[in-house]
């Protein structure tokens, strides 16, 4: 049995398999020098060549003007404009995106052989339904295998599952903060030991995440810099963007060797310009804390209404790349807890091992036909994992 997971986020694409001798669901790293991901940028040269990932990273030094960014969420386009008057077919890009990862993935996983996956499970965000884009990319590069789509909330949701092997009738909550949305959905495990939804808790999402800090922050820059350079930001933006966003993820605290953390420094040229600590984290707040924390605090009081009727506690699971943002978790956090004192719900903030890849492991598990149950229930079923 092969699966294979692609999670094409609004910032990184990242992709696992099921592993059979390790009983698991394994990320396949895709960047250079092992990095477990690619950026989600695309390039198309004057010519038509389309790159994406790193080797598009490549190209916001060489070539920025054919840089595509957010195509995630402007896939609805059917066409996406780049420079003067270039265009390039959206579903060109989808078929590229896919049709490189099922080959790398075919050369790299010996179990595999060389051989399509049997089965391709791709991720959508809550709110959006990427179903056709998907069928038709995976059709017009010749897959034949079977496909799977899962909502990337109940995708991270079935990867806390396996690892923390809940009881039956828990209710879980995911909170999944990404690149381009900050997803929620609640899962309550089934007497088979089933992740389900329950229909009054249908899942939501706010867009404002990690991509609208950066664009936030580089909005404030021009505010702040003079003529000359903003023409010269103008000119590479999507570089700067870059280099703001390393600059945003530099915040959480953690040293790195070059001891430049904590900096709020962007280079323009030999003039760096330095964000004011309060404006930087009041964009934040702006741009992504407080919209998630409000979205959140409405669909955690439903929730807690609906776990006091069936006087269950609560769990949650945080995932996706932006729950680092300074300041986010310990809001959240705190705003979980407040509703649990005032409902009267326990609730547990749990932890997932690799958080950045809980959708795209999860999405595996989703792709894998039979499993032993992992939840305790006495008798020994076997199960087929369904969102
Ligand atoms: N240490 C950090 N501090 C703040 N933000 C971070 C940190 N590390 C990563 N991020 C942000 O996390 C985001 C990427 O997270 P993730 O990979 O979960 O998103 P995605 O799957 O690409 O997006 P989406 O799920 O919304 O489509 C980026 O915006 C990135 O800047
Ligand atoms: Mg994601």
């Amino acid at each position: 049995m092969s699966v294979l997971a692609i999670d094409f986020g609004t910032s990184r694409i990242k992709a696992a398999y099921w592993d059979e001798a390790k009983g698991e669901a394994v990320v396949l790293p895709l960047g250079k020098g092992g990095r477990l991901y690619v950026p989600s940028l695309f390039h198309v040269s004057r010519d038509g060549k389309i790159r994406f990932g790193d080797e598009a990273e490549v190209m916001l030094h060489n070539d920025p003007q054919g840089v595509i960014e957010n195509l995630k969420l402007n896939q609805d386009k059917t066409i996406q404009y780049l420079r003067e008057s270039q265009k390039v077919n959206t579903s060109d890009l989808m078929s590229l995106l896919f049709g490189r990862i099922i080959d790398y993935a075919s050369s790299q996983i010996p179990a595999f052989v060389g051989q399509a996956p049997e089965t391709v499970v791709l991720t959508m965000p809550s709110r959006w339904d990427f179903s056709d884009i998907y069928t038709d990319a995976l059709k017009s590069i010749g897959y034949k295998g079977e496909k799977i789509v899962i909502r990337e909330p109940v995708a991270a949701g079935l990867a806390w599952i396996e690892e923390k092997k809940p009881q039956v009738g828990d209710m879980l909550v995911v909170l999944d903060f990404g690149g381009g949305t900050v997803d929620w959905a609640c899962l309550c495990i089934d007497e088979k030991g089933r992740p389900g939804m329950i229909a009054e808790l249908p899942p939501g999402s706010v867009t404002a995440a990690g991509a609208h800090v950066d664009a936030g922050l580089l909005d404030e820059m021009m505010l702040r810099i003079g003529e000359e350079q903003r023409k010269e930001v103008q000119q590479r933006r999507a570089l700067v963007q870059e280099q703001i966003r390393q600059m945003k993820e530099s915040q959480n605290g953690r040293a790195s060797l070059s001891g430049d953390e904590g900096f709020l420094e962007v280079q323009l040229g030999s003039d760096p310009f330095i964000f004011p600590r309060e404006v930087f984290e009041s964009i934040v707040c702006r741009t992504a804390v407080d919209q998630a924390v409000e979205g959140i605090g409405r669909y955690i009081k439903k929730v807690a209404g609906t776990a006091r009727e069936r006087n269950k506690d609560l769990w949650w699971v945080m995932a996706g790349g932006t729950r680092l943002l300074v300041g986010l978790e310990e809001k959240v956090k705190e705003r979980i807890m407040e509703i649990g004192k005032e409902s009267g719900v326990a609730m547990h903030v749990a932890s997932i091992a690799q958080a950045d890849f809980a959708t795209v492991r999860g999405a595996v598990l989703r792709g894998v036909p039979t499993r032993q149950i992992n939840v305790e229930v006495k008798s020994q079923l076997v199960y087929r994992l369904v969102s």
